[in-house]
């Protein structure tokens, strides 16, 4: 068998992610309502049918209802927690009175989201805590006191960063004994730059690449799982493109769709599946809230193993709308 994301790191999880943070209503301060534990409830559900066991969580999703409505699914089903991976993430803040939004990694504020999120969560441990977006201001000693603290008291077993480049990673990672196990990216057919940094290296295209240089390699190099986000593209070939889209966008989307008739899967499964068939291993955390979505996302890990080269590049030079250097 394969190897399996996070094995190496004690973690037990599986291909797909499902992300929350379309769970737990609106962006406001509103409180969240029945029908949005409902809801949460039939994704977990439906994910769980879908083979899926690890879930993302940040403290800001949802103003912290989409852990929140992810507690009380726990809290009314006892033993789901022991078939999951649970996943969430620190360090943005919302803006207070004058101040605006903004990054924080200071020990004090680390380790009040952490107590937070464990508290909507309704459980001791979190599995994973990322570094949710660099913050400029971050001090690596700081940084690394805070995981200290949270390693020894149990609150967290296992740390991971977000948006982050290498030499972010590595200036943080020399000054704790903690390794970064995951950095969650923005990675999907639609947004390519992970891949054309690798292809335009020497290449005046490349300036306008918006990747980590070596980002990729660096990652597959430390073991450092690599994370999608956007990883649907909130539908953009499979299904939900306007009509005035791009004409490679439409294409795209055709052949998302002639590829799922011919192999007798989803659109969902095509797109996921051509992201997991990179050697990276990469984890899609697909971010919809609708069951019957995450259970078209639930073929994608077969459908990267069947996908040939020629159908990942055809998919990938379509996606970027001009030819290969
Ligand atoms: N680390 C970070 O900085 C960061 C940033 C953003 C997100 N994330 C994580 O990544 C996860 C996924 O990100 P994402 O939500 O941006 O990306 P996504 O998985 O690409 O898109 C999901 C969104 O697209 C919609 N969608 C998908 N297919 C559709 C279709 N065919 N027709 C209509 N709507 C469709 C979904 O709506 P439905 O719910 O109706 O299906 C949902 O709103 C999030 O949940 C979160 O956990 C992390």
């Amino acid at each position: 068998m394969k190897q399996q994301p996070l094995s190496h790191w004690g973690i037990e999880t599986s291909r797909l992610v499902l992300g929350c943070m379309g769970l737990g209503g609106e962006w406001n301060l509103n409180p969240y309502t029945q029908a949005d534990v409902k809801k949460a409830e039939e994704a977990i559900e439906a994910a769980i049918s879908a083979g899926i066991t690890m879930f993302d969580h940040a403290d800001i999703y949802r103003r912290g209802k989409a852990e929140a409505v992810f507690g009380e699914v726990l809290k009314s089903n006892p033993g789901l927690r022991d078939c999951m991976t649970i996943q969430s993430k620190c360090g943005i803040r919302f803006a207070e009175g004058a101040v605006p939004n903004h990054f924080d990694f200071s020990k004090e504020h680390i380790l009040a989201s952490v107590d937070g999120t464990l508290q909507r969560l309704g459980i001791e441990t979190l599995d994973i805590l990322l570094l949710h977006r660099p913050d400029p201001l971050m001090e690596p000693d700081e940084v690394a006191e805070a995981i200290q603290t949270l390693r020894a008291s149990g609150k967290v077993r296992r740390f991971g960063v977000s948006n982050m480049n290498v030499s972010q990673i590595r200036f943080l990672q020399q000054a704790s004994p903690e390794p970064f196990i995951v950095n969650q990216l923005e990675i999907s057919l639609s947004k390519l730059d992970w891949l054309d940094q690798t292809v335009h290296v020497n290449q005046k295209a490349g300036t306008a690449v918006h990747f980590g240089d070596g980002l990729l390699e660096y990652c597959q190099t430390e073991r450092i799982q690599l994370q999608a986000w956007g990883p649907l593209s909130k539908g953009l070939f499979t299904g939900n493109a306007s009509p005035d889209a791009p004409g490679h966008v439409l294409a795209t989307a055709g052949l998302v769709q002639q590829m799922a008739k011919d192999k007798e899967t989803t659109p969902e499964a095509i797109v996921l599946g051509w992201m997991m068939r990179h050697p990276a291993l990469i984890q899609p955390v697909i971010g919809t809230a609708n069951a019957a979505r995450i259970r078209a996302c639930a073929d994608a890990a077969r459908q990267a193993e069947l996908m040939t080269r020629e159908e990942w590049y055809t998919l990938y030079v379509s996606a970027r709308g001009k030819a290969l250097p």
